[in-house]
């Protein structure tokens, strides 16, 4: 075998994910197969193998899988965690056994806290989950209205159930949130369902927000208190109720994480220690005031306090995490196994035996000698689509001995666009195109520099592009391709708003290398025909039937990237502009395959403009 001369042609289909990747939660993973794919195509077994931009730990995880040694970066200490935990030698068994321990030492100290009286015996059963709803003051009349009961004319709209007018809920008062219902079950008599909830359940869920603070005092708890900056993008009115972190839970919930994370970071084997605190972040993403119910954990790019949510019990959710944890470990051991063994120096992965180099810091300065990696591929932010730092705090501030954190994950190298920042643009371009430099110095000559990418927003496109091409890399011929997305993602709520974009791009690199001379593409598309070009292109799309913003920007993005040498000319393209002033928009039905949260929804397809031409063929 060879390293490929040639960029990978023809799209890869993504698949779901597999167990190892489901043992938690981290923002916009890439389909394994498609990086595995990649890594394939791109390296030998034996090869190093670079991510600059590691996340979730993709490309670490594939890369040991098929025997190359790999070095994952990232300056979120999150996503090193994450990517650690996948990939280090435990065996399943002694997770299993840890964790079992850990339920049964916490099975009393965390239910009694969700005990209520069973509605066929009356002894004391256990709450699984509770929902709840918001109840805000009507700013008309200054009765409460329950958000559950009442209509709802729009996104934070409803109609007061005592005045019958509209209200918005932006910035209203509230009053304590109702029990709405319960699942419970019972030890006694084994009766396991819903449970009308009665005035002995509200008086204990009250008496124990008001003890509150003299339980955790009185047991010495540790609960994180960090304040949520606000200048956090992420900071919207939805969730500025709460000041800090911990508002996002329930006091019960909080007494309950307070509980069970004693106990886990009591631990004494290191190893042990390490891997279920990781089991017990991924709780926190289940059992906080962003989740709708007790299918689904925190899921969304944002923290978004929905006004009915369900209030899951901690330590159910331990136990269902368990599971998942301990299947992630059995894939990881078969797959990787011993395989993988810890770096800590670049001789260690270069010339030693190691097989995994995971470094916790910004990518725009390795410590990697020039010409020392034979691939890079990575998966760089896709621009502001996810505000990496602001998110993982929900989880880093938990553990801030293990993961070093001293108060909040903050790096002012993180390759992020924050929207509301004067001079943001370059501020992203310069620092990918310093990690891109960087790449650039570390690879082999003859080595690729593959990234995935999207972003609806083509200034965006062109900022990554040039970052590349300044840092010293060219775009092969053919060195763009799609990849569409996984099958049953592609229908979530998020996927299916007008408008967003689907699946990703796989760019291929190679370094611009003395002796070839004009590896740039020349340009001949300048700003006064870009217009033209973009409407010739979707007229050709349009020809063949109504099309998505997604379809018809997988047919643009790379043919603009294959005619123009991306300077500025095209910068001022707005895509959106273009097809709004050239052709029209129309609305049609689409079926969801999830029902959840959405089952029937229309989506807005561009059509060509109606025909003048009708008069010629009449
Ligand atoms: C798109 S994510 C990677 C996702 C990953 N490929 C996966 O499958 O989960 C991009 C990552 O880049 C990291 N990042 C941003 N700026 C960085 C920098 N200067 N150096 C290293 N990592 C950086 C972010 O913390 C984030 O985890
Ligand atoms: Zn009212
Ligand atoms: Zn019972």
């Amino acid at each position: 075998m060879t390293v490929a001369k040639k960029p990978i042609s023809g799209g890869v289909k993504a698949l779901p994910h597999t167990p190892i990747y489901r043992m938690h939660r981290y923002f916009a993973r890439r389909p394994h197969n498609v990086i595995n794919t990649l890594i394939e195509h791109y390296s030998r077994p034996g090869d190093v193998v670079l991510d600059p931009f590691c996340g979730g730990g993709t490309t670490v995880v594939e890369s040991l899988r098929l025997r190359r040694k790999v070095v994952g970066v990232d300056l979120n200490t999150i996503a090193t965690f994450i990517t650690r935990c996948e990939v280090m030698d435990l065996d399943p068994r002694d997770v299993e056994t840890t964790l079992e321990w850990i339920l049964e030492i916490t099975k009393e100290e965390i239910n009694t806290l969700y005990q209520t009286p069973c509605p066929q015996c009356e002894a004391e059963a256990m709450a699984n989950w509770t929902k709840w709803s918001v109840v805000y003051i009507c700013p008309h009349c200054n009765h409460p209205t329950v958000a559950a009961e009442a209509e709802k004319l729009g996104p934070g709209k409803y109609v007061c159930t005592h005045c019958g007018q509209g209200f918005h809920v932006t910035n209203l008062p509230r009053k304590a949130d109702k029990m709405l219902e319960q699942h419970v079950s019972c030890p006694t008599c084994e009766f396991e369902g819903m449970k009308q909830v009665t005035a002995e359940d509200i008086q204990r869920c009250a008496d124990l927000e008001r003890q509150f603070d003299s339980i955790s005092d009185r047991e010495g708890l540790w609960y994180p208190q960090q304040v949520m900056p606000f200048d956090y993008e992420l900071r919207k009115p939805n969730n500025l109720i709460c000041e800090r972190f911990s508002d996002f839970f329930s006091r019960r919930n909080l007494l309950a994480l307070a509980r069970l994370l004693r106990r886990i970071n009591g631990i004494e084997d290191q190893k042990r220690r390490y891997f279920l605190q990781h089991v017990f972040t991924s709780v926190v993403g289940w059992t906080n005031r962003m989740v709708t119910d007790e299918r689904h954990g925190w899921a969304l790019h944002a923290y978004w306090l929905p006004d009915i949510y369900c209030e899951n019990n901690v330590w159910n959710m331990l136990k269902r995490r368990s599971n998942w944890a301990v299947r992630g470990k059995r894939y990881s051991q078969g797959e990787i196994g011993d395989y993988y063994v810890e770096a800590h120096s670049a001789p260690d992965i270069l010339w030693g035996n190691a097989t995994c180099w995971l470094l916790t810091q910004s990518s725009t300065n390795l410590p990697l000698p020039d010409k020392s990696v034979d691939a890079v591929i990575t998966d760089p932010p896709y621009g502001g689509n996810v505000q990496y730092s602001e998110l993982s705090n929900f989880w880093a501030i938990w553990l801030p001995e293990t993961l070093g954190v001293e108060n909040l994950i903050y790096s002012p190298e993180e390759a992020v666009l924050k929207r509301y920042k004067e001079g943001e643009a370059e501020r992203f371009e310069q620092l990918l195109g310093q990690v891109f430099s960087e790449c650039c110095r570390v690879l082999k000559d003859d080595g690729w520099l593959v990234i995935t990418f999207n972003n609806r927003d083509t200034r965006v496109w062109f900022s990554m592009l040039r970052a590349a091409r300044q840092a010293g890399f060219h775009l092969t011929r053919d060195g763009m391709t799609y990849q569409a997305p996984v099958a049953d993602y592609a229908r979530t709520l998020h996927q299916l708003k007008d408008g967003a974009i689907k699946g990703d791009f796989i760019l291929s690199f190679r370094k611009v290398l003395q002796d070839r001379s004009g590896a740039g593409q020349v340009s001949w598309l300048r700003h006064e025909n870009v217009e033209t070009f973009v409407v010739e292109r979707v007229t050709e799309v349009l020809g063949k039937g109504p099309a998505t913003f997604s379809q018809i920007y997988q047919e643009v993005i790379p043919a603009l990237v294959a005619n123009n040498t991306l300077d500025r000319e095209v910068e001022g393209l707005d895509l959106e502009k273009v097809l709004f002033d050239n052709f029209a928009l129309e609305e049609m039905p689409v079926e969801v395959e999830t029902d959840w949260p959405l089952k029937k929804t229309t989506i807005r397809k561009w059509v060509l403009p109606e025909i003048q031409d009708q008069e010629e063929m009449a």
